[in-house]
């Protein structure tokens, strides 16, 4: 089958890859020619385990392109992987999925499938479909197929080639056929159903995780105040198959390309129709308070950070990313800034990104031993491995003042308890095992 994929961002390229591993010839397409050398000559241009490998392996059957027309005029089937971004109303902007539209339309001389992977607001198939009918050139039969997707970042590659489940929304039925033969060798289980209901399906699912991360940590919070501990709290919750033991980690709240959006946007579009998504709304704003948690303990340990040394660890929204995308040291880091702290910071992966923001006023570290030498606090933003891994009894050896203030819990606390640290994490007691800050 003779497949296109238009984007080639996190969805798009793992797609495209993913294809072309499963024997099928892809044309990947994007509007961004930097983008497209790098994949032409075997690099992959976003960071995610695995991709680039697999990438180069099947390189005899992946087109990298930005000639739009070349790749769709004769595909079976075309893949719409472009971004969705918020609105300043927190509605879906579509401006991407319409432009890849109207050149797909302009393009195609034979009968094809489109198939929609961005998360689109439910009833965006049916337009898309219009549109392009609309703005055909030469007279062939599009159908257009809905087909979300949910892959993680940090793991999209895994994700794909070994999928939970495969939604097809579709108004015909030979148009799930064709869909079938293109996913006949994925093991993952088929849901076929009409378009709505699969844009739906990926809204729910994204939306309901980010509720049960920001129930989560109301939940941590309040075990703050009352003395409970959130680690033992999740743990004796998840043990319930009801509830399941995934997206119980409390921490500094969600972000990334994805949840952010997309529960505003179906917030929105329940707004549009005169409906209120209570529960989603609470998610949201739980979420917003959630991110300045860690420059709200702060305040407990110094009136502001003006002058003093600050050790950031981890940039990006979660590891296993270069993805910046509503990451929470982006709202904190700026607030450091002018309250006038000197920032060091380290992250393996989303350095060059965070650059691209603050270029100046930051310095960036390549190591942890240099993040928080002479440091006076210490802030862990993202869970990386390198961060979890890291031996406690450093923290008080390079430190000026080792206070630790943790936003995604990643030490224990029996072994914070040896380590002469002051460690402020989410959820649980604070550990003071020093016997005084010095000045
Ligand atoms: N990132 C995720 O983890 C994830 C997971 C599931 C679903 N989604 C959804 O998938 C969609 C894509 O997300 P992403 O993170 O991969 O986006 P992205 O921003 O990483 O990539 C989008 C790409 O599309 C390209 N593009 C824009 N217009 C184009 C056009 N007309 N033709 C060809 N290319 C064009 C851009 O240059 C960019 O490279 C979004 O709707 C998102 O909500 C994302």
């Amino acid at each position: 089958m003779n497949i296109a994929v238009a984007g080639t961002g996190y969805v798009g390229l793992v797609t495209g890859v993913c294809l072309a591993e499963k024997g099928h010839v892809v044309s990947c397409v994007d509007l961004d020619e930097r983008k497209v050398a790098l994949m032409s000559s075997g690099i992959s241009p976003i960071y995610e385990p695995n991709l680039e490998d697999l990438m180069r392996k099947n390189m005899n059957r992946l087109n990298f392109t930005t000639n739009y027309k070349e790749a769709y005029k004769d595909a079976d089937v075309i893949f719409i992987g472009v971004g969705t971004p918020e609105k300043p109303d927190g509605s879906a902007n579509l401006i991407y999925v319409n432009g890849v539209a109207t050149q797909i339309a302009k393009s195609i001389e034979r009968d094809c499938v489109v198939v929609i992977k961005s998360t689109v607001p439910i009833g965006t198939n049916d337009k898309i479909e219009d549109l392009i009918r609309t703005n055909l050139v030469h007279n062939v039969k599009v159908s257009v197929a809905s087909n979300p997707e949910f892959l993680s970042q940090g793991t999209a590659v895994r994700d794909t080639l070994n999928a939970s489940r495969i939604v097809i929304g579709v108004e015909e039925p030979s148009v799930g056929q064709i869909l079938r033969e293109v996913y006949k060798d994925f093991q993952a289980p088929i849901l076929l159903t009409n378009r709505k209901s699969a844009e739906m399906i990926k809204y729910a699912s994204n939306d309901f995780l980010a509720l049960k991360i920001s129930f989560i940590n109301e939940i941590a919070n309040l075990c703050e105040i009352i003395g409970a501990d959130i680690e033992e709290v999740a743990l004796g919750m998840g043990y319930d198959s009801r509830i399941g033991e995934k997206f119980l980690n409390s921490g500094i709240g969600y972000g990334g390309s994805c949840f952010p959006k997309d529960t505003k946007a179906l917030h929105w579009l329940a707004n549009f129709h005169d409906y209120e998504l209570k529960t989603i709304k609470a998610a949201i704003d739980v979420n917003e308070n959630q991110k300045l948690k860690l420059i709200k303990k702060s305040r407990k340990y110094f009136d502001s950070l003006k002058g003093l040394n600050v050790a950031v660890l981890g940039l990006t929204f979660k590891p296993g990313t270069d993805d910046l995308r509503e990451a929470p040291s982006l709202v904190n880091i700026p607030i450091m800034m002018e309250d006038g702290a000197n920032v060091k910071a380290w992250d393996p992966a989303g350095t060059e990104n965070f650059k691209k923001v603050y270029p100046n006023n930051i310095t960036y570290c390549s190591t942890i031993d240099e993040t928080l030498k002479e440091a006076d606090v210490c802030f862990i933003f993202t869970e990386w491995d390198e961060v979890r891994d890291f031996d406690i009894s450093k923290y008080s050896q390079l430190m000026k003042n080792p206070i630790i203030i943790d936003g995604r819990n990643c030490y224990n606390i029996s072994d914070v308890k040896k380590a002469h640290i002051i460690y402020d994490s989410i959820g649980r007691e604070t550990i003071n095992s020093l016997e005084a800050i010095q000045a």
